[in-house]
């Protein structure tokens, strides 16, 4: 190997870390989905799911339908993942589904101090509805 080629390998080599470094700082959201078929399409869950389950609650709450196509249990259970050690993992993770996404888009959602977050509740000294 020439100097010349010598120079081209650590250019390469900084360059090359340099992407590593700037990646490292701005984490695109990794995305870790269920099992079969969301209740609606993709594209459609991404921007409009927030008012599927809103409405399911409005619906459930003030008129006292109970349908389980948009419930937050049905969320849960199908887009549970588990840790190396096989547990849940749970929403103050940001591994879990709707956090590692929220986290990068910086919204918040209280649901969780209140609704299970996991299909099925390992904390059995907090209050979880729907279990
Ligand atoms: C029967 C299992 C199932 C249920 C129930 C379910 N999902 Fe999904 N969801 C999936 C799968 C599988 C995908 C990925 C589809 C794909 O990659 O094409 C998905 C995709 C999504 C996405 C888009 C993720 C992305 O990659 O951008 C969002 C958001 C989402 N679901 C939210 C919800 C919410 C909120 C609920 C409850 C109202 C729900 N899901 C219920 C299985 C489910
Ligand atoms: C202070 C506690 C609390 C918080 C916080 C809370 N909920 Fe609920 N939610 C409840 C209770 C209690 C019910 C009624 C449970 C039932 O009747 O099954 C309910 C019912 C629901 C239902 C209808 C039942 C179902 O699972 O389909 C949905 C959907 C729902 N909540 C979504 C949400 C979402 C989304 C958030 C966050 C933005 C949220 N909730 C925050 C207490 C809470
Ligand atoms: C593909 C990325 C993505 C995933 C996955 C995702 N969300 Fe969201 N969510 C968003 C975005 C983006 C917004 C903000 C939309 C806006 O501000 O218009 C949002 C907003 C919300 C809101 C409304 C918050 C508010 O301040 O009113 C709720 C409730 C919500 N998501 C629930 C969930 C639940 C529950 C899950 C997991 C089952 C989930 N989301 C998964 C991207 C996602």
């Amino acid at each position: 190997m020439n100097i010349l080629h010598l120079l081209k390998a650590f250019l390469i080599t900084g360059v090359m870390l340099m992407a590593t470094a700037v990646s490292a700082e701005v984490p695109l959201p990794e995305i870790q989905t269920g099992e079969g078929n969301c209740v609606e399409p993709t594209d459609i869950m991404r921007k409009d799911h927030m008012n599927f389950i809103y409405h399911q609650r409005d619906e459930t709450m003030y008129q006292g339908i109970r349908t389980s196509k948009y419930s937050l249990k049905q969320c849960v259970s199908c887009h549970a993942i588990k840790d190396d050690q096989g547990e849940y993992v749970r929403a103050n993770d940001p591994k879990y589904f709707c956090t590692s996404c929220h986290e990068y888009v910086a919204v918040k959602i209280d649901c969780f101090e209140c609704h299970a977050d996991t299909p099925r509740s390992t904390d059995k000294h907090e209050l979880r509805v729907n279990e």
